[in-house]
């Protein structure tokens, strides 16, 4: 039987259809699936942090009205993504603990301080602007929740990405403090926006079989280098300057060449000993805890609802 269920599967996976919650599925498959959506959801959660901390000091009303709006969202797609995770026999408690307790993985690029306000530019045009580059294909992903999930998501980070390229947009069209100001954000984080895309595809473990169970549909290398693409000519526009003297287009190779990634920097950000990691995970815990009283309020409620049904 066992047999039948996985040439099944394989069948499914072959035909590109997806593979829904009640499907039966190796357990490798659902393994990694909640390994990365789960990952995937911290770092949803997470990176309201960085951009959380400008709401307070946004330039302008609308400046501030659009910053919220944008954490607001950050905070749905965990939630979505917490969902997905939890089809898979994962409980949100136990999602949250590991990240309370620094125990999960979430993207290194929210490891990262955030100085000046042209670092929502920065975020938004290169942070947001690779999750998209990342995150269309996986609307195609074979699991059904978490690619579904995706294309809600997907819609509502465009809107992320557009809003960081026009404050730097507006930021280059003033003066040359505010000028020094947007290019300072985009040395800071150009290369950590391409780390985001994980490591080389010959240093990538989960690469090959995510591949071959249609998760991942680009290698990290191929997203990488659609994203440098995608920048280049955003970045005349802005009269900004990416900060890597190499990179240009290798016509022979087809390729964009660039300078050497500095992948310790990777791993030590993954490792825990990035700029801001302690933080975000103390500033997560403290309000995993100062909402301990809400969760209660919610589960007596929730309580006295079914009693009052039941009665
Ligand atoms: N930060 C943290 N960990 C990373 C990483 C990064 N930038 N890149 C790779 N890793 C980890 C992987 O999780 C894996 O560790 P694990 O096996 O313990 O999970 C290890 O490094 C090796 O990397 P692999 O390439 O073998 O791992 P994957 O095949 O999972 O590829 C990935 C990594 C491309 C990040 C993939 O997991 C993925 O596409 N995840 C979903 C999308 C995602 O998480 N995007 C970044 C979040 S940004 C965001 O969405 C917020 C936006 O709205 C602003």
């Amino acid at each position: 039987a066992q047999r039948e269920r996985q040439a099944e599967f394989d069948a499914l996976i072959e035909a590109d259809q997806r593979i829904e919650p009640r499907d039966w599925m190796p357990e490798a498959y659902r393994k990694t699936l909640i390994r990365q959506i789960s990952q995937h959801a911290h770092s949803e959660i997470i990176g309201m942090q960085p951009e959380g901390n400008w709401i307070t000091r946004a330039p302008s009303l609308k400046r501030k009205a659009i910053l919220m709006a944008k954490v607001q969202d950050e905070a749905g797609h965990g939630l979505y993504l917490y969902s997905a995770a939890q089809t898979l026999g994962i409980t949100r408690d136990e999602m949250t603990e590991h990240l309370i307790e620094g125990r999960a993985k979430y993207s290194s690029i929210f490891n990262y301080p955030t100085p000046t306000w042209a670092d929502m530019g920065a975020i938004g045009w290169l942070v947001d602007g690779a999750a998209i580059c990342n995150q269309v294909p996986l609307c195609r992903a074979s699991y059904g929740p978490y690619g579904r999930a995706m294309v809600r998501i997907c819609k509502e980070e465009s809107f992320h990405q557009r809003q960081g390229f026009e404050i730097l947009l507006s930021l280059m069209q003033g003066t040359p403090a505010q000028r020094k100001m947007a290019q300072d954000a985009v040395n800071r984080w150009y290369w950590p926006s391409l780390m985001m895309f994980g490591p080389p595809d010959d240093a990538s473990p989960n690469s090959a079989q995510s591949m071959a169970w249609k998760i991942k549909r680009f290698s990290n290398d191929e997203l990488r280098q659609r994203f440098i693409g995608m920048l280049v000519p955003q970045a005349e526009v802005l009269g900004v300057t990416l900060p890597d003297p190499e990179l240009r287009w290798d016509a022979s190779a087809e390729r964009w060449h660039t300078s050497e990634i500095d992948w310790s920097e990777l791993q030590e950000v993954i490792a825990g000993r990035g700029a801001m990691n302690a933080e975000r995970i103390r500033n997560r815990r403290n309000a995993h805890d100062e909402g301990a009283w809400v969760r209660e309020a919610a589960a007596e409620y929730a309580r006295k609802q079914q009693a009052r049904t039941r009665s």
